[in-house]
Order: structure tokens, then sequence, then C-alpha cells
């Protein structure tokens, strides 16, 4: 299906206008691109700051009708590294990592439209790609950019790059769910064999996730299920 590709000086967050305008009724696929914003969000009611020109930030959205929504940001996550380079890896829930530091952040959200047929919602899957060197202020650990791999990398030949395989990706997670992008997902699984510690203070090794894409923990003597998107995860 065509989208309208929309790119904006300034916007407070890519997010937030899709979501505002899904409310108001308007739903259809559009790729909004803000050059800069001044009120982007993170996971978990974070902020996501980037000074103007060493990000690309932007959302889709479009209406989706999954039967099951869960695995949706490890999906997104496989196809924007994928489409990016082989060296990027995924860390579980929704985080592009490259040598062990974050390169991108995902956040998704969805509205009812109340224009949609049943089980439908317009979906907004917002993506910030560090491009150059991000500030690191108050970070424990410095974030990675994608300069690093690809010298020279412009936001519009980034973004041409990721638009087809992103659209893509999520008609076939609409059709097939998160057992389509499995083994993608392992493939690039930063976590997987590494002791990791959960925000609830559950340590134990990552070990995967299961056909749902929760993670799976293994703990002293047990596995544990980790679905909720409440939950942070870092390495220990
Ligand atoms: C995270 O790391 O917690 C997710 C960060 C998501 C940032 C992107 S930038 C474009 C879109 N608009 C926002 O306000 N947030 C997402």
């Amino acid at each position: 299906p065509g989208f309208t590709v929309e790119v904006v000086p300034e916007l407070d967050s890519t997010n937030s206008e899709l979501m505002r305008r899904a409310r108001s009724g308007r739903a259809d696929p559009v790729l909004l691109v803000a050059q800069r914003q001044t009120a982007g969000r993170g996971r978990l009611g974070r902020v996501w700051h980037a000074e103007a020109g060493t990000a690309l930030t932007f959302s889709l959205g479009l209406p989706l009708a999954p039967a099951d929504w869960s695995g949706l940001s490890l999906a997104v996550g496989v196809a924007l590294a994928e489409s990016l380079h082989p060296r990027i890896r995924l860390k579980w829930p929704n985080d592009l990592w490259l040598h062990g530091r974050k390169l991108a952040g995902i956040l998704i959200e969805t509205a009812s439209t109340g224009a949609e047929p049943g089980g439908a919602r317009y979906a907004v899957i917002g993506a910030g790609i560090n491009l150059a060197p991000p500030s690191a202020e108050g970070l424990a650990t410095p974030p990675a950019w994608l300069g690093e791999l690809l010298p020279q990398v412009q936001p519009g030949q980034v973004l041409l790059q990721l638009a087809a395989p992103l659209v893509e990706a999520l008609l076939l997670f609409e059709r097939a769910g998160f057992a389509a992008f499995r083994a993608r997902f392992d493939d690039r699984d930063a976590l997987r064999g590494n002791a990791i510690v959960l925000s609830d203070g559950t340590a134990g090794t990552a070990a995967g996730t299961n056909e749902q894409g929760a993670l799976l923990v293994h703990t002293a003597g047990a596995v544990k299920t980790v679905t909720s998107s409440e939950v942070s995860v870092r390495p220990a």
C-alpha cells in the first residue's frame, strides 16, 4: 500500500502528532519525519532527546489488524536492523544496539480511530536513530551512532533504505505475527546467553524469546517469562 511522506522542520514529537491526528479521525498511512523534536518521547515515559541534525526521528502511522499484537516491537526492530547493517544487534524489547551501545530506540503506540472494523487500530511506530555522535550527558553508557558503520550517512538515504522493508515487515506481522520474525530476532539477539538484571531486581541469563516475543530468563532453578513492556533489562 502507498503512504505519504511528510518532512517537517520541527514538531514536539512525531508520535504525539500522529496520535493526535488518529484521535481526530485521520487514519491514513503516513511516514512523518521531523528534523527536530522539542518533546521527543521514549518508552516508560522517558524523554528522548537528540540535538538537531544528529538523529533521524520519524513515525510511521497506519491501520493494522494483527490477530495478536505481541512481539510487534521486536518485528520492527528486526526490520530496521536488517535494513541498516548486518552488525546491528537487537536488545529486547525494542532497542537497536551497536557494539554494546544503544543506536536507536523504538516507541510504538496505538489509537482507536473509531473508523476501523473490529480488531484494527491505528499503529504509530516511532523510531529515533542516532546518525552522528549524540550527547551522552547523564547516560551510563555513551550511545552509538550509525556514522560509525556508514561514514557520511545522510538521513534521507537512511529513510529510503528502511521505509519499504519496514512497511513490508508490518504487513507480514499483520498476517503471520511474531512467529515470522522469531528466528530473525534470534540471529541478532544481543542479550542471549548474557547475565542480565530486570528492573524488578531479578537476575539471570537471557535465553531468547518465546513464540509471542516474551523474553526468557534463566534464573536460579526456573525459567522466567518476561512479557511486560513495563520491565527494563540491563546487562549485569
Ligand atoms: C526509547 O528508546 O525509549 C524509544 C525512543 C523513541 C524515539 C522516537 S523519535 C521519533 C518518535 N517520536 C517520539 O517522540 N519518539 C519516537
